[in-house]
């Protein structure tokens, strides 16, 4: 009887580990679509601005759009999303315990050969959900966050950020993660 109980108790935690497990697995899966409508929206607004008046004009979207999106969407989903990085162009941006965690494991992995695009990285922490889902420096990027800036983008860089490490950057390096917190 005592052994009945003891196998019971055993597959009973399993289950409810198994359901834990799905809870997250379903809660990413969100996580990853609501990441794209925010790529979408992004990637929108950066292209059309690049094509209308190159970077120096485009950078008015990265500084006044993306805030504004990631406010958005944080108030549509009532979670907490945004962008982050180990080396941030606006400080506002910065990266918690947590999320430098994740952005160092997710360096390594790169480092390791692991494809960038479709990494991302899920756990409950602290009785929230939390998501990150890295962002892979793109041919486009390196205008504004490449190695070889040309002087006037560089210059409105300065005046809007004299603290900017967001520079540097090759094709296909990990250039941050969007990162999304849910409470649970
Ligand atoms: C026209 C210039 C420009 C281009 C092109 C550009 N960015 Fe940025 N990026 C910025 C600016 C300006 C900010 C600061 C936005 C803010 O104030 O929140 C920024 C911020 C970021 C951040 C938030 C973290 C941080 O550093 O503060 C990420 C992540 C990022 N960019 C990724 C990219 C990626 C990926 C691409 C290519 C698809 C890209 N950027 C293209 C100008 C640009």
């Amino acid at each position: 009887m005592k052994k009945l109980i003891i196998t019971l108790a055993i597959c009973l935690s399993f289950a409810n580990l198994a359901q834990a497990d799905e809870n997250l697995k379903q809660r990413a899966q969100k996580s990853k679509a609501v990441v794209k409508e925010f790529m979408g929206q992004l990637k929108g607004e950066l292209e059309s601005a690049m094509k209308a008046g190159g970077p120096v004009n485009a950078i008015s979207v990265c500084n006044k759009m993306a805030p504004v999106i990631a406010k958005n969407l944080s108030d549509k989903y009532g979670w907490d999303i945004a962008r982050t990085s180990l080396k941030t162009r606006n400080a506002a941006n910065k990266p918690d315990a947590w999320e430098t965690k994740v952005l160092n494991e997710f360096d390594a992995r790169k480092a390791k050969g692991e494809d960038v695009k479709p990494m991302a990285h899920f756990e409950s922490v602290d009785g929230n959900f939390r998501f990150m889902k890295a962002i892979p420096t793109g041919e486009v990027c390196l205008k504004c966050h490449g190695e070889n800036i040309a002087p006037p983008v560089k210059a409105k860089l300065k005046e809007l950020y004299p603290d900017d490490m967001a520079t540097g950057y090759k094709l296909g390096d990990v250039r941050g993660a969007f990162t999304i917190i849910q409470p649970m």
